[in-house]
């Protein structure tokens, strides 16, 4: 066997993969994943394996043709990139670049328009510099922002076909939040073998505080691309609110939904300060509330 091979995927053969660090086949996520990807074959999605002779799995690459992306992004007639990854210690010998060029070598064999991905340094997602150093330049960016500790995102496209219009994020916010005014709704779909066991210890972590969480599996590309996250894939929203963008751990949940309540309470405390003062100055007596 030599040093390392890309292993291009199958249903027959993906039983027998790590999936994304993940070598337990009998994890909710992992089951799940395969699943999906097994769905996901006939519509072009690619996941390849990077396997090493000595330490097995260690790494992948999955990509999607544009109109199958489960990433926020409009690329139709692009391949998206939805994940790279070299796991550990085999980081920095020139297996990412192995594994990102044999997925620009399909780009060219089927004539797409390019190559577009989603980057960010946040956790979860591979940063810019191996796809700025490959060609790929800045196609769209949505900055960060403290709601729900998104950090920026940035999209970055090779074009292929030079006059192709470029690829654009489609982060639909308002219209998702309006449908989740109240509640704890998780939204999560299996592209991510993650996913599973984040939905599952937050709606865990949540009805010790009493709520009753809603949590959807997001089963389509088109569902996917529509989330109110950069991340796509998953999201929780509270009250309407988006709290947090990409799978996160308990512990990170409750510290969020702490920091929410002293907010609110603060809010609250503010707005009754408010119309007290407005009150004294219409001469009314304060209204005190037993709460
Ligand atoms: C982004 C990522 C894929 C890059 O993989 P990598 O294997 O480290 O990339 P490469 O080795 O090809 O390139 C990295 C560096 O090593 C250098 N390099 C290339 N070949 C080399 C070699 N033979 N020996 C030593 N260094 C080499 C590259 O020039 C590059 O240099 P730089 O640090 O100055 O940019 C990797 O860092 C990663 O997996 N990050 C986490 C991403 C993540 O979270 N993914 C989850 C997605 S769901």
């Amino acid at each position: 066997m030599r040093a390392y091979e890309v292993v291009d995927t199958n249903a027959d053969n993906i039983g027998g993969c790590g999936l994304c660090g993940n070598k337990s086949a009998n994890n909710l996520g992992h089951r799940r994943k395969t699943n999906w990807l097994k769905e996901r074959y006939a519509e072009g999605l690619r996941y390849k394996v990077l396997r090493s002779g000595k330490f097995g799995d260690i790494g992948m690459i999955e990509y999607a043709l544009g109109n199958h992306a489960w990433r926020p992004v409009e690329a139709e007639g692009y391949v998206v990139i939805h994940c790279l990854w070299v796991y550990g210690k085999h980081k920095g010998k020139g297996l990412g670049s192995l594994l990102l060029e044999s997925c620009l070598e399909d780009a060219r064999k089927s004539n797409c328009r390019g190559v577009a991905v989603v980057t960010s340094s946040d956790s979860l997602m591979a940063g810019s510099d191996l796809f700025i150093k490959a060609g790929f330049v800045s196609a769209d960016r949505i900055i960060g922002s403290s709601e729900a500790s998104v950090a920026p995102y940035e999209l970055l496209v090779k074009k292929l076909e030079k006059t192709a219009p470029d690829p654009r994020f489609i982060v639909e916010r308002e219209r998702v939040l309006k449908r989740y005014k109240k509640g704890l709704t998780i939204l999560a779909a299996d592209q991510c073998p993650y996913v599973a066991k984040s939905a599952e210890r937050i709606a865990e972590a949540s009805r010790t505080l009493g709520l009753e969480p809603r949590v959807v599996r997001v089963g389509n590309a088109k569902a996917s691309r529509e989330l109110p996250t950069p991340y796509g894939v998953f999201s929780i929203i509270y009250d309407g609110k988006l709290i947090a963008h990409r799978p996160i751990s308990a512990t990170r949940f409750m510290s969020i939904m702490r920091r929410n309540a002293e907010q609110g309470a603060g809010a609250n405390a503010g707005e009754r300060e408010a119309v007290a003062v407005a009150n004294e100055r219409r001469g009314r007596a304060p209204r005190h509330r037993s709460s």
